[in-house]
């Protein structure tokens, strides 16, 4: 059975083919998100990952949904073409009121779609919003804002147990209505087995090239944070070091005296 693909009817800027990938990546601001839609990626994430690419923490649990809402209205200034989806920040969805509230936020910042994480726990926060016409992005396999109660970033899906878990939460979000679903750091095997057993689309970071679609973080692309480079990464440009050096020509001339 062909995927049925992120659409939209009220939205004519999303233009899906069923047989290519879906390309995503994170964009955290305008030049990013502008960069990012004018190299014609799918889908752009405002991802709660900001918290540490850009804010310094030391993992997502502290964004905020403030935090979420400034990055979107940013990013979305910057995407003409593009679909965008924001995370709800892990502090803004403990109840269907709380989910609804913050992703109206997000989408009144400028956002498409929003994403959460986590699988059966969530369905009726996913009923809440999507009855409201919010779409939503669903969340599976490693679970970021849960870093702490799950002892660090592990791959997912191992034993029988937890890739039997994660596969029923993929259908279960399904039928909650999901527009698309976010696979993280699940063997390559899961995410094969998921990806056909589903009808909406896919997106995997860090779990093989089965699935419908690519996501990463805009940093990773381009070496843009040196300090921690997930293991799955690929770098295509190296940004910080250009920027470093850049910085480090110019701290020279200045205190040679010469023309800047
Ligand atoms: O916040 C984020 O960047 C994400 C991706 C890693 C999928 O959720």
């Amino acid at each position: 059975m062909p995927k049925r693909y992120i659409s939209n009817p009220d939205a004519p800027f999303i233009h899906f083919s069923q047989d290519a990938p879906l390309v995503a990546v994170t964009a955290y601001d305008y030049p990013s998100a502008r960069l990012s839609d004018e190299a014609r990626v799918d889908i752009i994430l405002v991802g709660d990952s900001l918290g540490m690419v850009v804010a310094g923490l030391p993992d997502t649990t502290e964004v905020t949904l403030d935090m979420m809402t400034h990055h979107t209205r940013m990013a979305a200034r910057g995407v003409e073409n593009a679909l965008v989806i924001s995370d709800l920040s892990a502090d803004s969805y403990d109840t269907p009121d709380a989910a609804l509230a913050s992703a109206r936020a997000l989408v009144d910042a400028g956002a498409n779609a929003v994403k959460l994480e986590g699988g059966l726990g969530q369905l009726e926060k996913i009923g809440a919003l999507i009855e409201n016409g919010i779409p939503v992005c669903g969340h599976l396999g490693m679970l970021p804002q849960r870093v702490k109660e799950e002892g660090g970033y592990k791959k997912k899906g191992k034993t029988d147990d937890e890739a039997t878990h994660i596969t029923e939460a993929a259908s279960a979000l399904q039928d909650a209505g999901v527009l698309a679903l976010v696979l993280e750091s699940v063997t390559a095997e899961l995410a094969a087995t998921i990806t056909r057993n589903l009808t909406i689309p896919t997106i995997g970071i860090g779990a093989g090239m089965a699935c419908d679609g690519q996501i990463r973080v805009l940093h990773d692309l381009i070496g843009g944070f040196p300090w921690f480079v997930p293991p799955f990464a690929v770098r295509y440009a190296n940004v910080a070091t250009d920027t470093r050096d850049a910085i480090t020509t110019y701290c020279t001339k200045v205190r040679n005296r010469e023309n800047t």
